[in-house]
């Protein structure tokens, strides 16, 4: 432990408090929860400002403020909290990459009943891992969160090194026509290829905020790509800044974030190095595609405080079970694409098509007629996927409920680490190396909502 760095780092420490820079996200969620005072999380439609043309109408929001408020709970430490659904149509909560009960994973059908309008359920679970996570609907998904219902979840633990400020970031983008109003979600021809993109990009509904934080000082970037569709290729510019965990969860070396890609549902964890004169800018970027895009700006304010980087001591490991690569069973997923058509059934919003599919069964999710589990596992035991992805599209590989070790991708040079989505190339070959320690129904999905809802979809079962 590097207990005199801890030291230096505390005396002086401002740790900011409004996740949102003063947008007022520090409501009654931003305090840590305890186990006993179930907070109340409410589903609801409101106005939101996002562009310059006034309010866009419609838009779906969490709890009282516009934008979805940051959860904050501790490892260990009991959580609760009760939806409930101010909502026309049905919705559940999952709780992205925590691995909790069964029954609290907000899985219509698969873990829970829908929770209509005007409805509640109460959500309660231990988070055995700290780290950075989010929470979304599971039924209607696109629509919902399409139109806003995504937040962020921070696991603490008190053993957290202590930072100069902490910044959260909600990165997602809308479809708004040029009067700032909703469009359609989706076009059918882009569900079946990359999907369908949005028109405004935002952080923290925000386009392109401005964030203060400490000259010299460290900061920690919560980072999670919470859009539908969108690729990210992220980089900072004007200040070095070290990943710092991923999905969740520490990486084992960190390492100086350079062009990193991530998918719809991942995480990253920075430490942010601002730039030493006050005023000086830093900023977030996304260099996917034919533009650079800058996602969010941060402004050095005050003396340098003259942090290093090098002084962060270590995030303290989750506890996870090692898979046993001596005694594992492998397991095929394979993706394709698939041409059937779906009717437009089921009351959690399907999107009428099946483009996509694993071991060539196509689910299209929140369906009331979920197929038999692509595999079935015994509790304790590790087991392989061996997923391939034959497509030209790259895929946001989600698994609930359980932690994989991504390992000899045919594509990519792996860092070991403990994920719950993996960012599969086209054409890449790789294997998801897990425990399967925590019994259920365990949806297996890719996060691009489209692709999702349009077949690439299944379940595994842990028993
Ligand atoms: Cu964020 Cu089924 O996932
Ligand atoms: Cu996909």
């Amino acid at each position: 432990m590097a207990m005199l760095t801890r030291r230096t780092l505390m005396k002086g420490a401002l740790v900011v408090g409004a996740y949102a820079g003063g947008m007022g996200l520090a409501g009654q969620l931003g305090k840590p929860a305890s186990a006993r005072a179930a907070t109340t999380l409410l589903t609801r439609r409101t106005d939101a400002l996002i562009t310059d043309k006034g309010p866009t109408r419609a838009a779906m929001t969490y709890g009282d403020a516009e934008v979805p408020p940051v959860l904050r709970m501790r490892r260990g430490v009991p959580f609760a909290l009760r939806l409930e659904n101010g909502l026309d149509e049905p919705t559940t909560v999952h709780w992205h990459g925590l691995r909790i009960d069964n029954r609290m994973d907000g899985v219509p059908f698969l873990t829970q009943p829908y929770v209509y309008g005007g409805d509640g359920f109460d959500y309660a679970f231990t988070p055995p891992d700290a780290g950075t996570f989010w929470y979304h609907p599971h039924c209607n998904t696109l629509e919902q969160m399409g139109r806003g219902l995504a937040g962020v979840i921070v696991v603490e633990d008190p053993a957290d090194p202590v930072f100069d400020a902490e910044i959260v970031l909600n990165l997602r983008d809308w479809r708004l026509g040029g009067d700032g109003q909703f469009i359609a979600q989706f076009k059918p021809r882009d569900a079946a290829r990359a999907g369908t993109f949005g028109t405004v990009r935002t952080a923290n509904w925000r386009q392109t905020p401005q964030y203060d934080a400490p000259a010299g000082g460290l900061v920690r970037l919560r980072i999670a790509a919470t859009d539908v569709t969108r690729i990210l290729t992220l980089n900072v510019d004007g200040a070095d800044a070290l990943v710092i965990a991923a999905d969740g969860n520490p990486v084992a070396d960190r390492f100086a974030l350079d062009h990193l890609m991530i998918g719809p549902g991942q995480r990253l964890d920075l430490a942010l190095r601002m730039p030493e004169t006050e005023g000086a800018i830093a900023a977030l970027m996304d260099l996917r595609g034919t533009k650079p895009t800058t996602l969010v700006t941060f402004r050095a304010t005050g003396a340098s405080l003259k942090r290093n980087l090098q002084d962060l001591p270590a995030l303290a490991a989750n506890l996870l079970s090692e898979p046993d690569l001596s005694a594992a069973t492998e397991i095929p997923f394979i993706l394709s694409a698939s041409a059937e058509e779906r009717p437009k059934d089921g009351i959690c919003g399907s999107l009428g098509y099946n483009f996509w599919a694993i071991n060539k069964v196509p689910w299209a999710d929140d369906s009331g007629d979920p197929t038999a589990p692509l595999a079935e596992m015994k509790a304790g035991r590790t087991y392989i996927f061996n997923v391939e992805n034959p497509t030209p599209q790259v895929h946001p590989l989600h698994l609930h409920g359980l932690a994989f070790k991504p390992m000899n991708s045919n594509k990519q040079a792996l860092r070991p680490h403990f994920s719950d989505t993996y960012l599969i190339l086209p054409d890449e070959k790789v294997q998801l190396a897990l425990v399967a320690d925590n019994p259920g129904d365990w949806v297996f999905h890719c996060h691009i909502i489209e692709h999702q809802k349009t077949g690439m979809t299944s379940y595994v079962r842990v028993t």
